[in-house]
């Protein structure tokens, strides 16, 4: 894959934290950020969750339109539809919260559309980064949380839920394949941003582990800044 480095791109600049939450389809990462929402509001912390395609009116026409429409739609039309959510809900939503204080706590971002887009697709993968930082004005996560697990195992469990496989499911193994080491590779660039799980282990330690690190997050100085004031 092409390298999609963090040269463009600011972290929050508002008083919140954002969370987002990475990783192949059926890898746990929603279950997951579930169970870290609602640590966040058990502990006290005002937390939103939400995610993208769909966390918002337009983007959840957005959502079946991308997700469900029958007929092709070309990988350009199709990184522009998630760009174009993106971009209204991170301008009328994520950052409204973070400006108000709020810990967002996001199901998957602008990764996704590198791995999927980008590299999935073979769009390229700087291009695709370049568009989701346009659409966000230069928001990036100040922390992500990588699901990581075999596409094999993975598929597994999708095939056990039973629920309509949405477009990008319906892709092959190859395409889960490519987007996998996609995410590996971008967590890899930005170290710093990423804290990587094995999506295999169980539910609970998973999520033991994971507010564990956010926790950590929040008490640091940098962090304590972010979140002290306003509503907390
Ligand atoms: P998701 O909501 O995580 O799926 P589900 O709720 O069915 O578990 O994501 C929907 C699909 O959209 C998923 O296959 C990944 C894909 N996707 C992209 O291809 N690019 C993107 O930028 C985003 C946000 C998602």
């Amino acid at each position: 894959m092409t390298d999609a480095t963090a040269e463009a791109g600011e972290r929050t600049t508002g008083r919140g934290l954002f969370i987002t939450f990475e990783g192949g389809d059926g890898s746990g990462k929603s279950t997951q950020a579930s169970l870290l929402y609602e640590h966040l509001v058990e502990s006290g912390r005002a937390a939103l969750h939400t995610r993208e395609p769909g966390g918002t009116d337009v983007g959840h026409e957005i959502r079946e339109l991308v997700l469900h429409h029958r007929g092709d739609i070309v990988p350009r039309a199709e990184a522009l539809l998630y760009a174009a959510d993106r971009a209204h809900h991170i301008a009328t939503v994520v950052r409204p919260a973070l400006e108000a204080g709020t810990i967002v706590v996001q199901d998957r971002y602008l990764d996704s559309s590198v791995a999927y887009q980008g590299v999935g697709r073979e769009l390229d993968a700087v291009e695709v980064r370049e568009l989701s930082l346009w659409a966000t004005q230069n928001l990036l996560p100040d922390l992500t949380v990588l699901l990581d697990i075999d596409e094999a195992d993975a598929r597994g469990r999708l095939d056990a839920a039973n629920k309509r496989f949405d477009r990008l499911e319906a892709q092959g193994a190859d395409f889960h394949a490519r987007v996998r080491t996609a995410f590996l590779a971008l967590a890899e660039v930005e170290k710093d941003r990423f804290f990587v799980v094995d999506g295999s282990e169980p539910v609970e330690v998973l999520a033991a582990r994971i507010s564990a690190h956010v926790d950590a997050l929040i008490a640091s100085p940098a962090a304590a800044h972010a979140v002290d004031s306003g509503s907390l």
